[in-house]
C-alpha cells in the first residue's frame, strides 16, 4: 500500500543487505514515519514486544526472519539447541496470535533437519520469504474473498456502504492489503462508495493512530468513534456490515480478536448487523478445543492510566487516572461462533462453523 504515493511494504530485506530486516516503527504512526533495522532476533523479539511491530500476520513473518537472523549471526557449535533457544525467545513474545506459533513451528522444521549452518540459513530465509509472499497473497485473495459482501450491500442499499471496524486489521497488521480492511480497499478501487466506522481501540488507540492513517492515505471517508459508540450507531441504522480481523480462530469459528471485538459483535447480532472476520489460514489454531484456553495477553496497566499523542512538538504520554490507581490490561477477547455470520479467508467466505471451515481446508480433515 502507499505513503505518499510511495509502494510499502511492513517488512524487507534491501537488494544486497541481506543482514537486516526493515520494519516501519508502527509506535510512531501517524506522526512520524520511520524505518527501523533489524539485525538480531533479540532485536526482532523486542520489536515483536514493544509493537514496533504488531498484527498477527506480520509478527508471524518478523519471528520467521528473527529465526533466520539469529542463524546468519550464531558462531557457536551447538546449532540445535540455539534454533530452539532462539525458537523459545521469538514465541515468547506475544501469547494470543497463533501466527506467531505456527510461523514459528514451520521455520523449525525447514532448518534443524539441515545439514550445516549456511544451507540452515538459506532454508530460515526461504522460509520467511515465502510467508511473507504467502501472506501478501492471502492479504490480496481475502479483499477479493470479501468485495462481493460489501458489493452486493450496495446494490441492495444503493448508498454508501458503512462498515465498522475495531482495531487495526489493514496493511500494516498484516504485509500488504490486510485482512478486515482488504476487502473494504478493494472495493474502493472498483468505485462502491464506503464508508468506514473506526473504533478507536483503546488502549493503544490502533484504530485512531493506525486504521485511520492508512484510510487517509487510501482516500477512503471514515470517521473515528470512541470504543463505546458503535451499539448507538447500530441501533440508529448507521451500521450496515462489521468486519473485523483475527488473531486466533478455531476450526469452530470461534474468533480471538482484540479486546472488545465481543462486544461489538453482540451489539450487531442485536441489530441484525452481519458480523464477519477477515482473516488468513494462518491465523487458523486447528489444536485448539476449548477457546476458555487460547492465552489472553495482558499487557502493562500503563497503557490503560496513561494515553499517548502529538503534543505538536512530539510524541508523548500523559496520565489519565490518580496515581497509583489499579488498571487491568487485556488484550484481547474470544467471539463465540454464533455472533460470527462468516469468516472471509484467502481460499473464500463460509459460515463460522467446522464443517464449512473444513470444505475450504479439506487437507485439514
Ligand atoms: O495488539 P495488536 O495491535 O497486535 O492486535 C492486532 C489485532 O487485534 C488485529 O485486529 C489482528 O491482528 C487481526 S488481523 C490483522
Amino acid at each position: 500500500m502507499k505513503i505518499n504515493n510511495q509502494h510499502y511494504h511492513t517488512i524487507w530485506i534491501e537488494e544486497n543487505i541481506p543482514d537486516i530486516i526493515h520494519i516501519i516503527d508502527q509506535r510512531k504512526l501517524p506522526f512520524i514515519f520511520e524505518i527501523i533495522h533489524l539485525k538480531t532476533a533479540e532485536e526482532v523479539a523486542e520489536s515483536i514486544i514493544n509493537m514496533a511491530v504488531r498484527g498477527a500476520p506480520l509478527i508471524g513473518v518478523a519471528a520467521a526472519y528473527g529465526m533466520y537472523l539469529s542463524l546468519l549471526n550464531y558462531r557457536g557449535a551447538d546449532l540445535r539447541s540455539h534454533i530452539l533457544e532462539t525458537a523459545w525467545l521469538l514465541k515468547s513474545t506475544r501469547p494470543t496470535a497463533i501466527n506467531l506459533e505456527f510461523a514459528i513451528q514451520e521455520s523449525i522444521e525447514r532448518v534443524i533437519g539441515c545439514r550445516d549452518q549456511s544451507t540452515a540459513i538459506k532454508a530460515a530465509l526461504e522460509y520467511a520469504t515465502e510467508l511473507r509472499d504467502q501472506e501478501i497473497k492471502n492479504s490480496s485473495m481475502i479483499g477479493y474473498a470479501g468485495l462481493p459482501i460489501i458489493r452486493n450491500k450496495y446494490k441492495t442499499l444503493g448508498r454508501t456502504v458503512n462498515i465498522l471496524t475495531h482495531c487495526n486489521a489493514g496493511w500494516l497488521a498484516c504485509i500488504d492489503w490486510g485482512t478486515a480492511l482488504a476487502p473494504i480497499y478493494k472495493a474502493a478501487r472498483e468505485g462502491i462508495p464506503v464508508h468506514v466506522w473506526v473504533d478507536e481501540t483503546r488502549p493503544r488507540n490502533q484504530g485512531a493512530r493506525l486504521t485511520a492513517y492508512e484510510l487517509k492515505e487510501e482516500g477512503i471517508p471514515h470517521t473515528v468513534i470512541c470504543d463505546n459508540t458503535g451499539g448507538h450507531l447500530m441501533q440508529r441504522g448507521m451500521v450496515d456490515i462489521v468486519i473485523v480481523g483475527s488473531d486466533r480462530t478455531s476450526p469452530e469459528g470461534d474468533v480471538t480478536n482484540k479486546i472488545g471485538t465481543y462486544l461489538k459483535a453482540l451489539a450487531a447480532h442485536d441489530n441484525n448487523i452481519p458480523v464477519y472476520a477477515a482473516l488468513p489460514s494462518s491465523s487458523i489454531d486447528w489444536q485448539i478445543e476449548d477457546m476458555n484456553k487460547v492465552p489472553i495477553e495482558e499487557r502493562d496497566p500503563i497503557e490503560v492510566t496513561s494515553i499517548e499523542g502529538w503534543d505538536g512538538t512530539e510524541i508523548s504520554k500523559v496520565e489519565l487516572c490518580p496515581v497509583g490507581t489499579k488498571a487491568a490490561n487485556y488484550g484481547f477477547d474470544v467471539t463465540p461462533s454464533r455472533l460470527i455470520t462468516g469468516l472471509i479467508t484467502e481460499r473464500g467466505v463460509c459460515l463460522a462453523d467446522k464443517s464449512s471451515i473444513l470444505s475450504l481446508f479439506p487437507e485439514r480433515k
